[in-house]
């Protein structure tokens, strides 16, 4: 038996409403895809600029001269550009991420350096600028690095690790060592040639010192020498004159003897000539000329002594000739003028042996050291009358004495005049230090001295002085 088959058609207003629900879900997909579709171009399109940026970022740090890295907070690298990725010997900044400097090509004492400075930078929160570090690059080449580090911050401000750039300043640092040896060797041709300037001045004071004293020796040389004939053509006839003298007095006797009235005129000869006194005095006029004569020729004898041509070689000295004949050389300046009394010579002369020395530098010595001495009074003396400088009288003191190890032979001149100070007394023996007026004094004198006693003696020359009360030199020659 069929059963009828159920009413399956829907009624004609349901098919409707169904159709509409359909076109407009549809519709509503469609809105849906639409909106997918451009959300998609929008991502992509974001995707794009991003990558885009990315890019320029890196075009940017790869184009500047500086390598760029930066670290998290482990240390470990997060990126870097292509000329830091280059130094560690790798082919592009992504090889690097997430190693250490103890992964790269540095050396070990390198690594935990910039490690360490790392470590300060974050914990600090503060920059470094311009640290100068060596490292080993990816060619095992020592190179120079000027590197900046700076810490990196979030958006909250908290530091997540450290950037860092440097620049390779070898070339640089290599100048600047070039430059260094340079500046050596110009520090070192600099002393060469003060040493040839001192030598130079050394040789320059020898050499005015020699012209100096045998232009004066020369001249003293030949004075002494046209003296010395003169003067032994006086002292041969003296005796001769004196034997002729009492020939002619023992005559005189004789004739008076015989003819005791010679007559008025004799007798008023004898009284206008007043014989009795030429009698006495004559023989005494005689020795006067011979003591005379004997001083010429001691005189003539220092001339000759201070005018000693210098040996080759050292030759056996008394200091006390040589003190003397300079100390005679210097009587016109010692001697009494209008302004003041005659200085006091004292001399304390001990008993020295005879001392192995150029005798006529030793000379020069002791003239320029009396002659400043002499020069010292003289300024001291200004503003003083004569009485008051006669009340406490200019003196040069000249004492000679051997050291008490009997190594040196000891001189000390000593005046007590204006004396010098501290200052100066650093200076006197400087070539051309002089406190003197121009044209009075060149300021050689002592630094001759000097060089004669310690250069060309091996000998001290030491000086004392207080301002005012005087002046001490003490020469000591072995
Ligand atoms: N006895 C002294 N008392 C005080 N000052 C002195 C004495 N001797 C030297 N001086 C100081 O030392 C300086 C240098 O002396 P030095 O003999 O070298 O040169 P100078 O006498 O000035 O010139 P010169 O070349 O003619 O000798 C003198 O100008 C003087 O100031
Ligand atoms: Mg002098």
């Amino acid at each position: 038996m069929d059963t009828p088959a159920p009413d399956v058609t829907p009624p004609h207003e349901t098919v409707a409403q169904l159709k509409q629900a359909l076109s407009q879900a549809q519709a509503e997909l469609k809105t849906l895809r639409q909106a997918q579709a451009q959300e998609r171009v929008q991502r992509e399109k974001v995707e794009y600029d991003l990558q885009a940026s990315r890019q320029l970022l890196q075009l940017v740090m790869d184009t500047l001269p500086e390598a760029i890295f930066w670290k998290d907070l482990n240390l470990a690298y997060l990126g870097c550009n292509q000329n830091f990725a280059e130094d560690a010997g790798r082919a592009s900044p992504q090889e690097m991420i997430g190693k250490t400097d103890y992964d790269m090509p540095w050396k070990t004492e390198e690594a935990e350096f910039y490690r360490e400075c790392d470590r300060r930078v974050i914990e600090s929160n503060q920059a470094e600028f311009g640290i100068i570090e060596p490292q080993l690059n990816g060619e095992g080449e020592e190179t120079w690095l000027e590197t900046n580090k700076a810490p990196l911050h979030d958006s909250a401000g908290n530091v997540i690790g450290v950037l860092g750039t440097y620049q390779d300043i070898t070339q640089r640092k290599r100048a600047e060592v070039a430059l260094q040896v340079l500046n050596q060797a110009l520090e070192l041709k600099n002393t060469e040639l003060e040493e040839a300037l001192a030598r130079l001045n050394h040789s320059q004071i020898q050499l005015i010192q020699r012209e100096k004293m045998s232009a004066l020796g020369n001249l003293m040389a030949g004075i002494a020498h046209e003296i010395n004939n003169p003067t032994n053509f006086l002292l041969g006839n003296l005796k001769p004159a004196r034997e002729h003298l009492a020939d002619l007095l023992g005559l005189l006797d004789v004739y008076q003897a015989e003819y005791p009235n010679p007559g008025d005129v004799v007798e008023d000869e004898i009284e206008a000539i007043d014989l009795p006194y030429i009698r006495k005095d004559f023989p005494k006029l005689l020795d006067s000329m011979g003591e005379g004569v004997k001083r010429i020729r001691e005189i003539s004898n220092s001339l000759r002594i201070f005018a000693r041509s210098d040996a080759e070689e050292q030759v056996p000295f008394d200091l006390h000739e040589g003190l003397d004949g300079t100390l005679l050389i210097l009587k016109p300046r010692l001697k009494a003028d209008e302004q003041r009394p005659a200085i006091d010579v004292i001399k304390h002369y001990g008993a020295i042996p005879a001392v192995s020395c150029f005798p006529g530098q030793l000379n020069q010595v002791f003239m320029n050291i009396l002659a400043n001495a002499i020069d010292a009074l003289e300024e001291g003396n200004q503003g003083k009358s004569f009485a008051e400088i006669k009340a406490q009288p200019n003196r040069i003191t000249v004492t000679t004495e051997r050291s008490p190890c009997q190594k040196w032979t000891v001189v000390r001149i000593q005046d007590n005049g204006m004396g010098m100070t501290a200052a100066n007394r650093a200076k006197i023996f400087d070539r051309a230090f002089t406190t003197k007026a121009v044209g009075k004094g060149t300021g050689l004198g002592l630094a001759i001295a000097h060089q004669i006693i310690v250069d060309n003696h091996g000998g001290t020359i030491e000086v004392h002085s207080t301002p005012g009360q005087g002046t001490e030199f003490i020469l000591q020659i072995p």
